[in-house]
């Protein structure tokens, strides 16, 4: 009895609308808000980066987070047999949706370590020491350290998958993803109240850096520019929602029926982006008051390089925010690597018929082995690798770059061909509609299957091969 009910997802699932979003909203909510979203935010003009994403998160993302989330609840299955069930010949795509999570498993939980790092340096009250600005390179060069971190990290990952979408993953969503909330509104309101007496002898305040967030750069604008904001916007929005790579499709298919598919996408928006725009809030106004405007063109080095410098010019402050916000971005993090793991293991679980404890036991151990490689990849396994955008990056972002800028725009320009074209829109929009539910953006989403999002998606998958190049 207890084997087949651990058989069969029917069983077992969210137990409503709430353990749903806040699960899809903890998968969305992770490194790429906290991280990416305010850099982007910083290189891209402020307030016209925030517009132009605002705009595609309410048309782009709502209809990949729509499409995904319906697939899994209509096909009661994960990626790769959902788009078998979908159409027989379509299940490859199943299965190179599936190789993403595979691909982005290697390496989440070695970002995830590296903020354990800094929430021991933060409890141990090292925070001048993280501000030195060779401290973050020294610590993922160290082998034993970064692996450990990366290890730990793991396993923390692996107990909440272990113990099931009730027991562990809607239980823990529940409680992590409102804390969460709570803190990142106290950091950012924090930040706005900042003031400090520069080098150069200027004051900078936190509400004059919300104005540089906020006001829209137009700036050396050019038509080649825009088109680089917006591509930059779009690849961020997949990878901030988690769609195109099974995890909504997993999700999705825990939904009991009777649950509202619409306004649960539009809460799961609402708290992404919501998130999105705090953590702009929290961490520009912080930079520009100690570092002004220059120092926000630090680009990927802004969390774990200038943030700490931030702290430890607060002094005595700089301890608790520090720590607060690590705190923070670890459960972030976590919910975002629970369900990589999870959609994952419910795959392999399908697919070979096996109980979740020891596939989850088995695919704990694989990953384990691949975290401590690619977090190796800083020191025994340094390799230089050039990629199609013209940088040069380690295992890491050989990993990031074929999981999201590569995969996502392919499986998402052949999803919508899949959708729009071959089994038609009428397929998702019925199962948002289910039980007599309104769905008031319907023939928006329609317009956008069928001829927006497989055009932009081309478009976006060329410029990732390097093949067009802005
Ligand atoms: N959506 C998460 C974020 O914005 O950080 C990132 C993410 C989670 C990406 C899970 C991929 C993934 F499979």
């Amino acid at each position: 009895m207890q084997a087949e009910k651990q058989h069969t997802h029917k069983k077992h699932g969210f137990t409503g609308q709430i353990g749903f979003v806040m699960a899809a909203a903890g998968s969305a909510v992770g490194v790429g808000n906290l991280w990416r979203f305010p850099y982007l935010a910083a290189k891209d003009g402020g307030g016209l980066f925030i517009l132009v994403y605002l705009i595609l998160t309410f048309t782009f993302g709502f209809t990949l987070l729509t499409s995904d989330i319906a697939i899994g609840r209509k096909t009661g299955k994960n990626s790769i047999k959902a788009y078998g069930a979908m159409h027989p010949r379509w299940k490859f795509l199943g299965i190179v949706t599936f190789l993403v999570p595979a691909l982005i498993m290697t390496y989440y939980a070695v970002i995830g370590g590296w903020i354990l790092r800094y929430i021991a340096v933060y409890l141990a009250g090292q925070g001048q020491a993280a501000a030195a600005d060779s401290f973050f390179t020294d610590f993922i060069t160290s082998p034993g350290q970064s692996s450990l971190c990366a290890v730990l990290f793991m396993v923390l990952t692996a107990w909440i998958v272990f113990n099931g979408v009730e027991k562990g993953i809607e239980k823990y969503s529940k409680v992590l993803m409102p804390v969460m909330l709570v803190m990142i509104t106290a950091i950012a309101v924090f930040a706005l109240t900042l003031r400090h007496i520069g080098d150069d002898g200027v004051t900078r305040t936190g509400l004059q850096g919300l104005m540089v967030y906020l006001t829209p750069s137009f700036e050396g604008l050019t038509l080649k520019r825009f088109l680089q904001i917006l591509l930059d916007a779009m690849s961020q929005i997949f990878f901030s929602l988690s769609v195109s790579m099974g995890i909504m499709i997993t999700y999705g298919s825990y939904i009991k029926k009777d649950v509202d598919l619409n306004s649960s996408i539009h809460q799961i928006e609402f708290f992404d982006t919501g998130v999105a725009l705090l953590a702009g809030i929290m961490i520009i106004p912080s930079i520009f008051v100690f570092e002004g405007v220059e120092g926000m063109k630090a680009g990927p080095g802004l969390m774990f390089v200038s943030l700490p410098k931030v702290f430890a010019s607060m002094h005595v402050m700089g301890r608790l925010v520090g720590l607060a916000f690590f705190i923070m971005a670890a459960f972030a993090a976590l919910t975002s690597c629970v369900s990589v793991l999870e959609t994952i293991t419910a795959n392999c679980m399908e697919i070979f018929h096996t109980r979740r404890k020891p596939t989850t036991i088995v695919l704990t151990l694989i990953y384990t082995a691949a975290s401590v490689i690619v977090a190796l990849g800083y020191s025994f396994f340094y390799v230089e690798i050039p990629l199609p955008n013209g940088s040069v990056g380690q295992i890491l972002d050989l990993m990031d770059y074929i999981s999201n800028s590569f995969m996502m725009p392919f499986i998402s320009m052949l999803s919508a061909i899949l959708i729009g074209w071959v089994i038609g829109p009428s397929w998702i929009t019925e199962e948002i509609e289910q039980g007599g539910r309104t769905f008031g953006m319907k023939y928006l989403y329609a317009v956008m299957i069928r001829y927006i999002v497989p055009v932009i998606m081309f478009i976006l998958f060329l410029q990732s091969t390097g093949i067009l190049n802005f």
